[in-house]
């Protein structure tokens, strides 16, 4: 045996013992297994290709998973109130054991969030794979979207440092001018007329557990819907 060989002997054994002798039992291997039957059983390699969906939308669903992650740890350190807020965020920077790198972490994710699902989007439009049956998926997405933008923005005011603070007084100012609503809706963000604890609270609420929630179920409804479709559409 020549040491390629062997390598590859190895290889094989530690992580793929079974080489199936059918379709059929490789399908249902993977429909009978407790983790493996949420995915489908068959995927044309040809759709799977990085070329064709440059793996964005699951690049996006990775930088949600770190969002998660790092988003519980800082939830050790943090506490949402106008007199710790600030200062809690400066502990966990310079205090905090690697503090920095989890904040970092956590702020990274995010603009990468934002950007690889808008490339996404763009992906999606410019292959046509919203056409047809996926034109619902693509209004999960642009409520997937959505809801990415608006973790970006009620986690801008957590910091509670002027730049926060004067971030939101802009983007709920700017929600007050819509229509009719527009009053509202900036009432109902800010719990009150103006930025203060109350805000800070449903800023925080909204962040840490409606939003991302949200995120999750909507996240679920479109994979189910990718199934549903067929599958990631092919190229042409
Ligand atoms: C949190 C944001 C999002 C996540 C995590 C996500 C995740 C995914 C994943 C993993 C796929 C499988 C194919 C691929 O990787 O490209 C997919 C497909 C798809 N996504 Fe998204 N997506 C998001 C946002 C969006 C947005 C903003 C749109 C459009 C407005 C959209 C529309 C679609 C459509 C139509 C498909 C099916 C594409 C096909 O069959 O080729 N998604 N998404």
């Amino acid at each position: 045996m020549t040491l390629a060989e062997r390598l590859h002997a190895w290889w094989r054994r530690s992580v793929w013992t079974w080489a199936p002798e059918s379709e059929r039992q490789a399908g249902e291997a993977i429909v009978q297994n407790l983790w493996l039957h949420w995915f489908p059983h068959k995927v044309a390699v040809r759709s799977a290709s990085w070329s064709y969906s440059l793996w964005l939308g699951a690049a996006t669903a990775s930088l949600f998973l770190i969002l998660l992650v790092t988003g519980v740890l800082l939830m050790f350190f943090y506490v949402p109130s106008v007199e710790h807020a600030y200062w809690t965020m400066k502990d966990i920077r310079f205090a905090v054991s690697f503090g920095w790198l989890l904040r970092n972490q956590h702020r990274w994710a995010a603009h990468l969030m934002v950007g690889a699902s808008f490339f996404h989007m763009a992906r999606v439009f410019f292959t046509g794979a919203y056409r047809g049956s996926r034109r619902l998926n693509w209004l999960i997405g642009v409520a997937l979207l959505l809801a990415t933008l608006l973790l970006s923005f009620t986690g801008y005011l957590l910091p509670w440092d002027q730049l926060a603070f004067w971030a939101v007084t802009v983007g709920t100012n700017i929600a007050r001018e819509a229509p009719v609503v527009g009053a509202s809706i900036r009432f109902l963000l800010l719990g009150g007329t103006e930025i203060g604890q109350a805000t800070l609270l449903r800023f925080y609420v909204l962040h840490v557990f409606v939003l991302p929630t949200a995120v999750l179920v909507l996240f679920a409804y479109h994979m189910w819907r990718v199934r549903k479709d067929g599958g990631i559409s092919g190229p042409l």
